[in-house]
């Protein structure tokens, strides 16, 4: 055969291998796990092998996207607080708050709250209207409830950073929750907050029953490692009540509700 003519053979081969390739390949079944995780906008086609191998793990296409897309997400980071939910903000050591962030509905605290001098209190405004009818059935038990800390600015907050006696138990300004007006620290006014708050009957209370009002114990005994924070009996979070729900029943911190439910993007 002459180099002309040989040349064209191959190519006419080629052109029918590969003809037949794409036809083959439009006859094979649809991958139903493709296209529903590739519908994701935090879906990465480079990364489809990781998913289909944790998914047949977890069952859980949300759990997947993150754990592929964001492995440190429980370890480390530096990253600007994003939202959840009906806008509540995810804050802890590594998600932040910018120093000029200040919450769009803060109001004076209504409720019982320890008395500091010329300290005028404030808190999210839906926060305290939950916190209302929580407050309410807990003194129709005989329970009395007081807040000793609600919306704490960036600046307040690396000031209490600055003074802690325990750094540990205070966050770095950014990174904490009172920053948003939706955190609450509630103990009685016999225990303030220290470790004697967890055997009180308003205690036992609020860990059963917050939820049913949206709020959270947000840092958990034996979960230290994941929020970053010791434990904290006396932290209470508002996050909402189908939110505050999951988490409850099924004994997660907030990161590890945002991990397996909220899509990061
Ligand atoms: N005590 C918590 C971690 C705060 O300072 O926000
Ligand atoms: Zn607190």
């Amino acid at each position: 055969m002459k180099p002309l003519k040989s040349c064209c053979f191959m190519l006419t081969c080629f052109t029918f291998f590969g003809l037949y390739q794409c036809s083959f390949l439009q006859k094979e079944k649809p991958n139903p796990f493709y296209a529903e995780i590739s519908q994701y906008s935090s879906f990465q086609p480079a990364l489809y092998t990781q998913y289909e191998q944790l998914y047949q793990q977890n069952h859980n296409l949300i759990y997947t996207l993150n754990l592929v897309n964001h492995p440190s997400f429980l370890k480390k980071g530096d990253y600007d607080s994003f939202s959840f939910g009906e806008h509540h903000l995810f804050v802890n050591p590594y998600f932040r708050l910018k120093a000029d962030f200040t919450p769009h509905q803060l109001e004076k605290v209504t409720l019982p709250k320890i008395h500091r001098q010329s300290e005028v209190m404030l808190i999210d405004q839906k926060t305290q209207e939950m916190y209302q009818q929580l407050f309410t059935e807990a003194t129709s038990l005989g329970l009395e409830l007081v807040i000793f800390s609600a919306y704490r600015s960036y600046a307040y907050q690396s000031h209490l950073y600055e003074q802690a006696k325990n750094p540990d138990y205070v966050a770095k300004p950014g990174a904490s929750e009172h920053q948003t007006g939706c955190a609450l620290d509630i103990a009685t006014l016999d225990t303030g907050l220290s470790e004697y708050f967890e055997q009180t009957a308003e205690f036992h209370f609020l860990k059963d029953n917050a939820h049913r009002f949206g709020f959270i114990l947000r840092y958990p005994k034996g979960k230290e490692h994941i929020t970053g924070y010791p434990y904290e009996s006396w932290h209470f979070r508002y996050v909402g009540v189908s939110i505050a729900t999951i988490i409850y029943q099924s004994n997660l911190t907030l990161e590890e509700y945002i991990y397996q439910y909220v899509e990061i993007i």
